[in-house]
């Protein structure tokens, strides 16, 4: 299809840098408010820093478990169909806009806690640290999975995309008890 046709829809070029756009303008507010905050030191910058990592951990989680449903929808389309080049867009969004900067943020801010206040320090935080590394496996597996799709690559099939979908959830539970409870 060509950009003249799409150039009015949401899977156009136009909404695309719309949308590259405000993701951008979003990314940079997040990293003025922290930068003003690590300049600024108030007492609860800890805090502060939590919060923001809480945000980004949200928005990364929103995208790895939106991407597989992505997926067992996009593996029911017909290669070279419409649908099929619609989900090509939807999917390389989520990454580009969402799934790629959040992860980074959420690592960044993590490491800068785990390392300001427990200096890498405690069985919770080492098992945590564990399943987040299993958690970004998935962030790649689910990156990879987005350029064969992009590419009409070999398809897996819904039910593989259907059991993927338990890896993130499954991960959050253990990571947010890690995290909150503390248990060890
Ligand atoms: C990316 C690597 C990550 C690192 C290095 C990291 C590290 C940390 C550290 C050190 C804290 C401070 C804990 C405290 O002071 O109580 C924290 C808080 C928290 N993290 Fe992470 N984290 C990461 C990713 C995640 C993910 C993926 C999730 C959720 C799926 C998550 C959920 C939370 C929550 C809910 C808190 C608040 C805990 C509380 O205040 O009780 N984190 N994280």
């Amino acid at each position: 299809m060509s950009n003249d046709q799409t150039e009015g829809r949401q899977t156009g070029r136009r909404a695309g840098n719309q949308a590259r756009l405000r993701a951008f303008v979003a990314i940079a507010l997040f990293v003025a408010l922290l930068g003003g905050l690590l300049i600024g030191q108030p007492d609860n910058l800890y805090l502060w820093v939590k919060a923001l990592h809480i945000i980004a951990v949200m928005s990364w989680m929103a995208a790895l478990l939106y991407m597989p449903r992505l997926f067992i929808y996009h593996t029911d389309a017909p290669v070279g169909s419409d649908q099929s080049e619609t989900f090509k867009v939807m999917e390389s969004r989520l990454l580009k806009v969402i799934m790629n900067p959040a992860m980074m943020i959420s690592w960044g801010l993590g490491l800068y806690l785990a390392w300001s206040v427990y200096g890498f320090q405690g069985g919770w935080l080492h098992a945590k640290l564990l399943f987040v590394v299993l958690l970004t496996g998935v962030h790649i597996h689910f990156s990879r999975a987005v350029r064969v799709f992009a590419g009409d690559g070999p398809r897996r099939t819904a039910r593989y995309w259907r059991l993927m979908n338990e890896a993130p959830t499954l991960l959050m539970i253990l990571i947010v008890i890690m995290a909150v409870v503390k248990p060890f």
